[in-house]
């Protein structure tokens, strides 16, 4: 759930051709579920409820499992029906441990025998990502200035359904403001007609992929032409050697947009209050 779930789109989306994970975000597992499938139960504070019953669904039908927290239930629980755990270092939020997340996951591909060894292609995912950082951090400041007042809606090409995605929340749980997502081309068979009657003000942001499909930039060529004189339209590209990089890369240019956003308007980006109060309501 939330943040202990972005990194598996990431993965899904960024290992196009590799094994893909099937990402359950609710109390139960597909219906299909059974012996012969691997449950990933992620968890950062290891105590949501959801997370926890999904694992217990999961082993009640001999499923095999992995948990994967920073503490909490969830390891006590693995510990009890001797399963592995992934201890997840301590972050300053879920959303903010999306890298300890996706490189665990990755490294269970790797023990797994489905992906080759990933130390190199993380290294230079880690290298690339410090050498935009202060690209990014600028980047994602002058973005901010731009998104003032606006409601942000975040539009990539389908392989980047993830990504655009963890932008979205980035603006919800940073700088607390409503955001949505939505992918090319689907969105213009239906989404793009509610911009007719704008009941919000909004400012969309396309990211933009090397490796999308042509008519998918041409998708976004015409839609800035039917609307850019009414929405300010942000079209958004980035370098690296595959849609792996440019992911990541574009979400750092979120979260200094999201940071800046929220100091724009004096909101510590950090506490998720409203989430924590919901779950002690429950
Ligand atoms: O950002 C957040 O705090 C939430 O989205 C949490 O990640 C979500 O509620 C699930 O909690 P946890 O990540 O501890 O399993």
């Amino acid at each position: 759930m939330g943040g202990s779930s972005l990194p598996a789109d990431l993965v899904n989306d960024g290992f196009g051709d590799g094994p893909r994970l099937e990402i359950v975000r609710d109390y139960r597992l597909p219906a299909a579920a059974g012996p012969r499938d691997l449950c990933i139960a992620s968890s950062y504070s290891g105590n949501t409820e959801e997370t926890l019953a999904a694992l217990d669904d999961a082993l009640s039908r001999g499923c095999r499992a992995i948990a994967l927290s920073h503490g909490g239930q969830l390891e006590a629980k693995a510990a009890a029906a001797g399963i592995p755990h992934v201890p997840i270092p301590e972050s300053i939020q879920p959303r903010c441990a999306s890298g300890y997340f996706f490189a665990s996951l990755v490294g269970i591909f790797h023990r797994l025998s489905l992906i080759p060894t990933p130390e190199a292609l993380l290294d230079r995912l880690s290298k690339h990502l410090s050498g935009v950082q202060d690209a990014c951090e600028a980047r994602g400041k002058a973005l901010a200035e731009a998104l003032r007042d606006r409601v942000p809606i975040v539009y990539g090409p389908a392989e980047f359904a993830g990504a655009a995605r963890i932008w979205k929340i980035k603006f919800n749980e940073n700088a607390k403001i409503q955001s949505f997502s939505n992918v090319f081309p689907e969105l213009n068979h239906n989404e793009m007609v509610g911009f007719t009657r704008l009941l919000i003000k909004p400012a969309l942001i396309f990211l933009e992929s090397r490796f999308m499909h042509p008519r998918v930039k041409r998708r976004m060529d015409v839609m800035e032409e039917i609307l850019g004189r009414e929405i300010p339209i942000h079209r958004l590209s980035f370098a690296g050697e595959s849609p792996l990089f440019e992911m990541f890369e574009s979400l750092a240019v979120a979260d200094y947009a999201s940071y800046h956003l929220a100091q724009a308007y004096g909101i510590d980006p950090a506490p998720v209050e409203m989430v924590e109060a919901f779950k002690k309501k429950l």
